[in-house]
């Protein structure tokens, strides 16, 4: 939640974050703002509303030539979002600048402090209490800025990413973390700082990801020094080399993010099985599972731990790895698990999904499990993100970068892999004969393909979003594999639409939800061939006897419920454990378009954020 970019170096810098800002909306878009230090003075435009609200600010004021400078755009945790409580935050004396992602939990007690110490505040935020903690400790200890934000952040309970410069010394810029993301862009003589490493990929290739509890010196024209915040200690640099490219980060034609992400699925799935199925020899490589199959044949238990949409992937792998494995696997939300002393076994093995790799509850839940001795798998999308880096080992989905809130690529590569997991280790364990596991293997490798030939129902799909323009709530219903779906598809349309809907196993209707349905309620079925046809057949029957609209996802040819439901979505047969990645896709479209029938921003819905950073 909330990006942030800060630039050093030779080039004009305010066009650079803005920029830059823009590429990390998708953390969060309710106000924002820039400090950028010329020469002679410090100039800071903050709004609330988004990176194009500022651009129109800065337009209207003479251009600014500075070469550094700090952005932000927030997703508010303390304080509404408005002019003042937007970053960036400057201290009482007016010297010290800050940008800041996460939380001071302790805000208040030091914020007291403070105050006794003759310190003001003019915003609600957590971030101007840091600010001038920092102008207090130097202040009090006269020490370099680099030290008093060391000293400031060792009283500080919570989580951050900062950025920190002095007006005075207007060559030096401060950065650390903990517990939120931070990547450094090093240029020919200039430096980046970002939330993540789309704000400079034209600029360099070479980055540092910044470590939990790292501090960065950056001066300019200078190598940057980095140390532990805890024991002074410096730590030599690792640059990493980028595999991004502009053209990843762009909406390529498309109207959103979203939609393009959506078209990507095909190549997307394609993406996460290149190298590692070779359907012909009936071969699954996963190096990370290979090295570590044993604490997975020999795990009792397998443990999900995700959010959001990641958490019902993890559904998915609940079915599907007990299927192929009859290994018991248990899904959690990662912000329940981390909280409730869970029981866990050190022969456990506890697998993470998460497209970012950053959000805050799922790695407190990976960090519990290890403490507790378990075996930590991670499953992420973003490349060298804080879960690929602190789980044991794992393996990306490489669906390339997701930059539409709504997650949907991310979901079906997160299958894919669950299900490259699935069959290796049903393999290995001999709980799949050869012709299932090969049969399996095959219809793998044909998904891109099946997923493809859906968008022939795009226009349809369209017409039918039409019926949707006026309803307030809508239910879905899906059965085994197909619930999880139903749950992502009732996520996705209120996410983007804000029609409230429910996603629920079809069964369960009768004991609650039937109650709603009237001749105004929107059903969505998942209806496919493979698995519990004829019960959610009844369910349909049920439905449509209480007079409610049937919206229903359907197997290629089918002929029972066509007679029924009000509209039909065909997509091709397939077994029912690969079912979801197929009969996800209409629901990501039909949501889609009625979130653009309703006229709202698909790609940054209202109070959303893509990394959820804070818990
Ligand atoms: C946010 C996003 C969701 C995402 C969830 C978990 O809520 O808006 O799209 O599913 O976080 O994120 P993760 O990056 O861990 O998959």
């Amino acid at each position: 939640m909330c990006g942030i970019v800060a630039y050093i170096g030779n080039q004009q810098a305010q066009p650079i974050v803005i920029k830059g800002l823009k590429r990390l909306e998708y953390r969060g878009y309710d106000s924002t703002g820039i400090s950028s230090h010329d020469e002679e003075s410090l100039h800071t435009l903050k709004t609330a509303g988004k990176v194009s609200d500022l651009e129109a600010i800065i337009a209207t004021v003479p251009a600014n030539t500075a070469t550094v400078a700090l952005g932000h755009t927030r997703w508010a945790t303390h304080g509404v979002p408005n002019d003042v409580n937007a970053h960036p935050q400057t201290s009482n004396s007016g010297n010290l600048v800050i940008v800041h992602n996460g939380i001071i939990e302790n805000y208040a007690s030091l914020k007291k402090e403070l105050q006794h110490r003759g310190f003001t505040f003019q915003s609600d935020t957590d971030t101007e209490v840091l600010i001038n903690l920092i102008q207090d400790v130097q202040d009090k200890e006269n020490v370099k800025l680099g030290k008093a934000v060391q000293i400031a952040l060792s009283q500080v309970i919570g989580a951050y990413a900062i950025v920190v410069f002095d007006r005075r010394k207007p060559n030096e810029l401060v950065a650390a973390r903990l517990g939120s993301p931070l990547a450094i862009g090093i240029g020919d003589e200039e430096f980046f700082v970002a939330s993540d490493a789309t704000p400079f990929i034209e600029y360099t290739k070479n980055v540092i990801y910044l470590e939990e509890e790292h501090l960065a010196i950056i001066r300019r024209n200078k190598a940057i020094k980095i140390r532990k915040i805890e024991d002074d200690l410096e730590v030599e640099p690792y640059v990493e080399k980028l595999q991004l490219s502009l053209e990843n980060i762009q909406k390529g034609g498309y109207d959103h993010f979203m939609l393009k992400e959506i078209f990507e699925q095909p190549k997307a799935i394609q993406d996460t099985l290149r190298g590692r199925l070779l359907s012909q020899e009936g071969v699954i490589t996963l190096s990370s599972l290979r090295e570590h199959e044993n604490r997975f044949l020999k795990a009792k238990r397998i443990l999900i731990v995700a959010c959001g949409t990641s958490w019902h992937a993890g559904l998915v792998a609940e079915y599907l790895i007990e299927d192929f494995t009859r290994i018991p696997v248990e899904v959690e939300y990662a912000s329940e698990f981390r909280y409730r002393n869970p029981i866990i076994y050190p022969d456990d093995v506890v697998i993470a999904i998460s497209q970012s790799g950053e959000t805050a509850d799922t790695i407190a839940a990976i960090n519990i499990a290890k403490e507790k001795g378990a075996f930590v798998y991670g499953i992420c999308n973003v490349v060298g993100s804080t879960i690929s880096r602190i789980t044991h080992t794992g393996c990306y989905t490489h669906a390339g970068p997701e930059i539409g809130v709504a997650s949907t690529k991310a979901f079906t590569t997160q299958i894919t892999v669950i299900a490259l997991i699935g069959l290796y280790l049903g393999k290995a364990n001999g709980t799949l004969s050869r012709s299932q596991y090969q049969e399996y293997v095959t219809e793998l490798e044909s998904l891109p393909n099946k997923v493809e030939s859906i968008f022939a129902s795009q226009t349809y799909i369209e017409e039918v979003a039409a019926s949707f323009e006026t309803s307030q709530n809508c239910i879905y219903l899906g059965r085994g594999y197909n619930f999880p779906v139903a749950l992502e598809g009732a996520l996705k349309l209120k996410e983007i639409s804000y029609i409230h809907a429910e996603g629920y196993p079809a069964a369960e209707m009768k004991h609650g939800p039937i109650a709603l349905i009237d001749k105004e309620m929107p059903v969505v079925v998942i209806a496919t061939k493979k698995g519990y046809y004829e019960k959610v057949v009844s369910n349909i029957q049920e439905i449509k006897s209480r007079e409610g609209r049937i919206i229903a996802i359907v197997s290629k040819g089918d002929t029972q419920v066509k007679e029924l439901a009000d509209y039909c979505i065909e997509i091709p047969d397939s077994s029912e454990s690969f079912a979801p990645i197929l009969s996800t896709i209409p629901l990501q479209l039909l949501s889609y378009y009625i979130a653009v029938q309703r006229g709202c921003n698909v790609d940054q819905p209202r109070n959303l954020a893509k990394s959820v950073t804070v818990e």
